[in-house]
């Protein structure tokens, strides 16, 4: 399948409808995902990014349909991560001596990866490479979100090719923002920055004022994977510097575990003295061992305050609500607050725990939290409403 953009453009990437998991079991694509390819047909002719190594046969026998291989003047790779950069082996077979512009460390990894010495030419933020009737501009976008991270513009059609940024996992053969459902395109780009972006939000503000302050027209914006933002393109940027400023709801999201529904009763005990106290938060509660746990990121992404809660086992916490704050933890969230809660037979250190766990993650904790013995009564559940109460009384 390929796909004409315009009369220079040409989409020659993969619709991935099967993927169910990104970076291993690490992200959970339930919509499936797109590695996009472009091909830049003016004088020269140039192919932006390639696809994921499983598809590399059928991207270069697809190719092939689309032109002549040997046609390809350069190669840009704004990415050496191998859902961009898988089919490079198979198709540098064919056309070795093909330049590939990518960055400095895009050189790097691209060689680590693949084990092969190309002709790499290594471009910086502010050079050009004419291809006829327009020039491509790269624009390192270092961080954004690995070292190596580039975007590239090109002028005359004003595309901005920006790899992962801007893009979601979201597989759809409608191709445009303006075609697909919005609410669920909008899902998977929060999703995507809340899963990935984050611990990179200061750099992405720096970025996007960078491009901006280049005054270059934006037409529209080609990312890595997903939906082509080609109707009002610059809403995601404005989406993207929202998102980056600490971005927050009125939202409180409840993340527990339980063993016999001890601390799922604590957990909507709680929830109901929030709801109590402020009718307008939004309260969301998840068991983390059985919720995405990409969906429950996104979900602290948007929030004000979290409560993490665990029983306590063996002196320590349930494996599922370790795994979440492990995840939260590696994100990096900024101003938001948190505490914790959970249930105990003996020794009772979850809470502790907890604690000290959402403290090392940079949370503001806003309470010493609350602990119940064994199956909470009625006496204790109205002690997890007063809780509820107390922490709503502190959301502003
Ligand atoms: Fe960083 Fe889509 O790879």
């Amino acid at each position: 399948m390929s796909f004409k953009i315009n009369n220079t453009v040409t989409w020659v990437g993969k619709i991935d409808w099967e993927l169910r998991t990104f970076h291993g079991e690490e992200y959970s694509t339930n919509k499936g995902s797109s590695y996009n390819s472009y091909l830049i047909r003016d004088e020269k002719t140039v192919l932006i990014d390639t696809v994921w190594q499983p598809f590399a046969k059928e991207f270069v026998a697809n190719l092939k349909q689309e032109i002549d291989l040997n046609e390809i003047d350069y190669i840009i790779a704004n990415h050496s991560e191998i859902d961009h950069s898988g089919a490079l082996t198979e198709l540098m077979r064919e056309i070795p001596n093909t330049p590939i512009y990518c960055t400095k460390n895009g050189a790097k990894f691209l060689k680590a990866h693949h084990h092969k010495d190309w002709n790499f030419v290594e471009v910086k933020t502010g050079d050009t490479l004419e291809i006829g009737k327009n020039k491509l501009i790269f624009v390192e976008a270092r961080m954004l979100h690995w070292p190596d991270s580039m975007f590239t513009y090109l002028t005359g059609e004003n595309i901005l090719f920006s790899n992962d940024a801007f893009g979601q996992h979201y597989a759809s053969e409608l191709m445009y923002n303006n075609k697909v459902d919005n609410a669920e395109l909008f899902q998977e780009a929060i999703k995507y920055y809340a899963n990935i972006l984050t611990p990179f939000s200061p750099l992405v503000i720096k970025k996007i004022e960078e491009v901006l302050s280049l005054n270059l027209p934006v037409d529209m914006i080609c990312p890595g994977h997903g939906i082509i933002w080609k109707e009002n393109p610059l809403q995601i940027v404005n989406k993207y510097m929202e998102w980056a400023k600490n971005y927050m709801e009125n939202q409180v999201t409840i993340i527990y575990d339980t063993m016999w529904n001890s601390t799922r009763k604590m957990a909507e005990g709680i929830a109901e003295g929030l709801k109590e106290e402020n009718k307008d938060i939004v309260i969301k509660i998840f068991n983390s061992s059985k919720n995405d746990k990409n969906d429950i990121i996104t979900e602290v992404f948007k929030s004000k305050v979290v409560l993490v809660g665990s029983s306590t086992i063996n002196k320590g916490i349930l494996s599922s609500t370790a795994a979440i704050l492990e995840m939260i933890k590696g994100l990096g969230f900024k101003d938001k607050k948190a505490t914790a809660f959970g249930s105990y037979g003996w020794g009772g250190e979850s809470v502790k725990i907890i604690a000290e766990e959402l403290k090392k993650a940079g949370f503001e904790l806003i309470d010493d939290g609350i602990r119940e013995l064994w199956n909470p009564d009625e006496v204790a559940l109205e002690r997890c409403n007063e809780f509820g109460r107390r922490i709503a009384q502190q959301i502003h």
